[in-house]
């Protein structure tokens, strides 16, 4: 398989030049600049990637790579400080914009030589997303100047030689208006890549790799209905068949007909699979509690008390399964620019259950990749496009105590919401949507009579990365038929209110 590698200085859009590479059908692995020399030839790259970093290259502290790392004969992108980082190693200049108009943030006007490989067949002229202070002064011999600003008369460098380029500008951000062309331009025409990284390729070797691995033993998965989960069962089955045994708790705390539809996912497939109902368990250890850091205690202990009784019933298994993906793999370390964010839904598992092995299939996938692979696999649409649903479920949407009450309103309030969300053609548009029951009680008229109810609040929100989020600016006529129809229908709420609030200073989440 043809790989590309993405050697990491610590930028904050380092993850999406890997995604932005594989979406051209070219897989590549993001690797700390640490990487020795022997690693990169072992690792074998068609060509490389040096992605952005907050550092100046002339401070000596700045990180940089092996420098045998030029005479490999592969071709290099340096993108942003990579690309100060390849003049600097190649004997160019690169010093900081003493004037301050050569610093350049934001969107800018650039003009590029067509010539140059990574330019060919785009606009002479076209706006890109700058951000440095640095620039270079000087190009290293062997390379010509490929691009300008009105600012910055070195926004692009290349040496078609050695098929080493450099870029100030961010190719992989959307406001690159030819960012992803230039990038298969520099895959395609420069690297020869053939475009042999698919989903469907990757389930079937996928498939065979885990029969290999797998042979005879029996693997055992915890289901929670997620996206990652649900295709990781997909997966297995496709590959071991009724070795695999999925045990799916339904905590009750999961949004309208969710434990049904997870249910008739799996139905028809060749697997052991086991929905174990624990609403009442979870709901009696709910009781009274009002804390929601409590609330997150008990549920995430409560699922591994469940999940561990069923898997005794099974006794020892070859095999535990985990749907840990890409980005879990990167953010617990082996990134520069880590963020460092544990969200482990059924943490502690490992040592409580019997198993002699830990597969993840999916690890090295980006989670547009696994809604494909989910694709691939056959799964209904609406598993594979679901949005990101917290572990812990409603009980962290209903304020105060969870009572059975409370959550089949939420239910009720929040299905018509994501209903007339699709409707308008907006549930792919905002990145997450839901509906949280406020512990609000408030006064209304409905009727001749007075009312004294709950409100339910509204909440939507656009993000790429879930660490900042805005809220979705969603139209008036839409925020109108949802409030209309939650207070006509949902017997028991008698205001709706739409939360305006962006993260940070909010989370995305209500608790
Ligand atoms: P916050 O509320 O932290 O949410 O802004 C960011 C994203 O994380 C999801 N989230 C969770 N996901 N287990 C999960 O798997 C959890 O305990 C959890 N808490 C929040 C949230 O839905 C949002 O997408």
């Amino acid at each position: 398989m043809e790989k590309i590698l993405i050697l990491d200085f610590g930028g904050q859009y380092n993850q999406l030049i890997a995604r932005r590479v594989r979406e051209q059908h070219v897989y590549c692995e993001l690797h700390p600049h640490t990487m020795s020399l022997e690693e990169i030839r072992r690792f074998g790259p068609i060509g490389i990637i040096f992605t952005g970093g907050p550092h100046s290259v002339y401070l000596d502290s700045s990180p940089r790579p092996d420098p045998g790392v030029f005479r490999l004969g592969v071709p290099i992108l340096g993108i942003c400080y990579g690309c100060q980082l390849l003049a600097q190693s190649l004997g160019g200049l690169v010093t900081a914009a003493q004037d301050a108009a050569a610093r350049e943030y934001g969107k800018t006007e650039t003009v590029f030589d067509p010539t140059c490989s990574l330019f060919r067949g785009l606009p002479e002229k076209s706006v890109t997303w700058m951000s440095h202070g640095d620039y270079m002064a000087r190009v290293p011999e062997g390379f010509r100047l490929a691009a300008h600003s009105s600012a910055c008369p070195t926004a692009a460098i290349c040496d078609e030689q050695r098929r080493f380029y450099g870029v100030q500008f961010h190719p992989e951000v959307d406001h690159t208006v030819c960012g992803r062309e230039m990038l298969h331009n520099f895959l395609y025409l420069v690297c020869g890549a053939h475009g042999d990284w698919t989903m469907a390729d990757f389930k079937r070797r996928s498939v065979e790799e885990l029969r290999a691995r797998v042979g005879k033993g029996r693997v055992l998965l915890a289901l929670s209905g997620g996206v990652d989960s649900s295709v990781l069962a997909a997966l297995l089955s496709e590959a071991v068949g009724e070795q695999l045994c999925c045990v799916f708790v339904d905590h009750g705390l999961l949004r309208k007909d969710e434990g049904d539809e997870v249910e008739a996912a799996f139905s028809g497939r060749a697997l052991d699979f086991r929905r174990v109902d624990a609403s009442g368990r979870f709901l009696e250890r709910l009781r009274g509690v009002t804390e929601p850091e409590q609330k997150r205690h008990i549920i995430g202990e409560e699922f591994i008390r469940v999940f561990e009784t069923e898997a005794r019933k099974l006794g020892a298994v070859d095999f535990l399964a985990q749907g840990t993906i890409y980005p879990d793999v990167i953010e617990s370390g082996l990134g520069q620019s880590a963020v460092i964010k544990s969200h482990h839904n059924v943490g502690g598992l490992p040592d409580t259950v019997a198993f002699k092995e830990i597969l993840e299939p999916l690890r090295l996938l980006f989670k547009d990749e696994v809604r494909q692979l989910g694709r691939e696999l056959g799964l209904p649409e609406s598993l594979v496009s679901r949005q990101p649903f917290p572990g812990p479920g409603l009980a962290i949407r209903v304020i105060g105590e969870v009572t059975a009450e409370k959550l089949a309103l939420l239910r009720e309030a929040d299905a018509i919401f994501r209903e007339e969300m699709a409707k308008a053609g907006l549930d792919r548009i905002a990145s997450q949507y839901f509906a949280v029951l406020t512990d609000l009680r408030s006064v209304g008229v409905m009727g001749d009579g007075r009312s004294y109810d709950r409100a339910v609040a509204l909440r939507s929100v656009q993000t790429s990365d879930f660490m900042t989020a805005d809220w979705s600016r969603l139209p008036y006529e839409l925020l109108d038929r949802v409030s209309v129809r939650i207070v006509n229908e949902v017997k028991g709420v008698n205001r709706v209110l739409y939360d305006i609030t962006s993260k940070p200073p909010a989370t995305v989440e209500y608790e």
